[in-house]
């Protein structure tokens, strides 16, 4: 079977006198991004290949192999089957050289056909081509940068390749198409890796783009763009407080939904006077539409920032699922503002948005500088979240509301935006007071389904809700509009189908409240999570904060609602089956 694409780390390094130990070290960094594979292949004037289908750790169980280069990979395939000879490294047939691959081979069938008939291949993956059609230009042209620049012009798809030579024990070469690749620059060693976070002693960094391919070694290394050589910058690692750390917490997922209150702060911070980019503002100012475009749990914050920008004079909205927008017809880019929602700047359903549509200006709301959008788009605000390792996203979801939160604020002054941050510390700090409240939904959430249902703001984050609660514990949710129900989804409605409402808007608490009746009087379950001004015997209270910033009191409960739901069912919340962190294929 066809391994269609993997999301997974590579990384590689040359001069640390103990590669392997540091190989293992930054892949478990990596591991965060899912794996159900990982191996470390090793050159001492002969590549050696360790492989493991039992987590990254295990590596450490086999012969620990010598030498000071080396490359390695873990493996998040979502097809193919899970086995050593998927795994990568892979080394070619003559056993010369070997290959950590993240991305897509689009073209592999003919590539075989043409140029790999004599071949033969242990794995069906498009790694194992690569590296053999590798081999097969390197005899033809005796020189690695033809051979790599070659590569680039037949493989089609998206690709991060690290290459490893058993004649040559001083470099590693690289390409990178697509998938993220970046340059760590060490003292006397170099490494490389899909993801800056995993870098271990590392000074600066640099960011690749596509179509650059070159090598590196332990004291220097060479970017190459067609054929010449490019100059490139190199940032400071900003060395943050050890976020793998987990500070006691038996998982990410429950330490970032409790480090929220810091991230509101982190954002108060570092927008301290609340004041933006004067040019993107006029921007956005003059824009008569404005395109809001995200995936997964950040299209659910573009929702809330539709409500927040829609109420501003002559604007026209639209809210835009990546992976739809990117088909739409009569776009109207000309008089567009494009602005990206993307913890991780490296969606790829984002990124080919941007390719279509990059004629207009464009902002990116992100928590990694130097990602791929951080780099392409016009303007970028951060979220200033520290890393999300949990796949789940949750600190970032609220980072980007308040981010958009306070674009608004720029764009129309008519709230005291530092008392409302200040509001809405006091509301998360008491909502981490009723923990075990939702503890006691949770406890409900035994069966094979659910529903959020809720109104305007409050059905947003039942979207939301109900992809926390999906995403984790495996149970089918549904976020339902709650006069809805009654067109069809309240024949799902029984004892065995919990339903939690959200009212956080007075105006219209009777209608969710009428929808509650319509569920209890068939026997179904509902709790309810209200604000203060609403509540009377509801489950779940939560004191009142601005408008704009109801999704994120309303979305936090649900939050812990699904991490409990997982836990109970003692799953693994940080690494959900069949996910990875960031999508960073179509
Ligand atoms: C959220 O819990 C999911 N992990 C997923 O929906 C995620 O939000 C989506 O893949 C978008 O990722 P991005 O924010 O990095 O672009």
């Amino acid at each position: 079977m066809k391994e269609v694409f993997n999301l997974c780390g590579i990384v590689g390094s040359v001069g640390k006198s103990q590669t392997y130990e540091f190989l293992v070290d930054c892949l478990e960094k990596l591991e965060y991004r899912g794996y159900d594979s990982c191996g470390i292949a090793v050159n001492d004037n002969q590549i050696k290949i360790n492989k493991s289908v039992d987590g990254v750790k295990s590596l450490l169980d086999l012969t620990i192999l010598s030498g000071n280069l080396g490359i390695a990979h873990t493996r998040w395939a979502t097809h193919g089957k899970v086995s050593l000879e998927n795994s990568h490294p892979h080394i070619c047939n003559l056993k010369r050289f070997a290959v950590v691959h993240n991305g897509i081979i689009e073209n592999y069938r003919e590539i075989k056909d043409k140029y790999l008939s004599e071949y033969y291949f242990n794995s069906e993956t498009d790694t194992e081509i690569i590296i053999n059609l590798f081999s097969c230009f390197y005899d033809i042209y005796h020189d690695v940068n033809l051979t790599l620049n070659k590569l680039i012009k037949i493989l089609v798809g998206s690709y991060s390749l690290v290459i490893i030579d058993n004649l040559n024990s001083e470099k590693i070469y690289f390409i990178k198409n697509g998938s993220p690749l970046f340059i760590g620059v060490g003292e006397n060693f170099n490494t490389i890796a899909s993801d800056v976070n995993c870098f271990k002693d590392v000074l600066n960094y640099v960011v690749l783009n596509d179509y650059e391919y070159g090598y590196l070694s332990k004291d220097q290394y060479s970017v190459y763009f067609a054929e010449k050589e490019v100059k490139k910058k190199e940032h400071e690692l900003e060395i943050t407080e050890d976020v793998y750390d987990l500070n006691g917490y038996e998982d990410y997922m429950l330490k970032e939904i409790e480090e929220q209150k810091k991230v509101i702060q982190n954002i108060m911070d570092n927008y301290y006077d609340f004041t933006l980019n004067k040019n993107l503002i006029n921007k956005l100012k003059q824009t008569k539409k404005i395109y809001i475009i995200g995936a997964g749990t950040s299209y659910h914050a573009g929702l809330i920032g539709k409500v927040m920008l829609d109420e501003l004079y002559n604007k026209e909205v639209y809210v835009k699922v990546a992976s739809e927008f990117y088909y739409e017809n009569n776009v109207d880019v000309e008089n567009a503002f494009l602005i990206f929602i993307s913890q991780s700047g490296e969606t790829k359903d984002l990124l080919k948005c941007y390719e279509r549509f990059s004629k207009a200006d464009s902002l990116v709301i992100t928590n990694v500088k130097n990602s791929s959008l951080d780099l392409l788009c016009t303007y970028s605000l951060y979220l200033y979240a520290n890393k999300e390792i949990a796949v789940a996203s949750t600190k970032a979801y609220i980072a980007q509301i308040l981010i958009l939160f306070i674009v608004r604020f720029n764009l129309k002054h008519d709230f005291l935006i530092v008392d409302e941050f200040n509001k809405l510390l006091d509301s998360v700090t008491d909502i981490y007071q009723q923990k075990n409240k939702f503890l006691e939904i949770a406890n409900n959430m035994k069966h094979t389904s659910a529903f959020y249902i809720g109104k305007g703001i409050d059905y947003f984050v039942c979207l939301e809700a109900a992809l926390k609660l999906k995403e984790v514990s495996y149970i089918h949710a549904e976020g339902l509009m709650s006069g809805e129900l009654k067109h069809g989804s309240l024949a799902l409605i029984s004892e065995d189908v919990p339903v939690v409402a959200l009212i956080s808007d007075k105006k219209i608490e009777t209608k969710v409240r009428n929808s509650i009746e319509e569920i209890k009087s068939r026997k179904g379950k509902v709790f309810s999570i209200v604000t203060e001004n609403i509540g009377i015997n509801d489950d779940i209270i939560l004191k009142e904060v601005h408008d704009y910033l109801l999704a994120i009191i309303m979305a936090i409960p649900t939050q812990y609602i699904a991490y409990y739901t997982a836990k109970r069912l003692n799953l693994n919340v940080d690494r959900p089956r069949n996910l990875a962190k960031s999508v960073t294929v179509e």
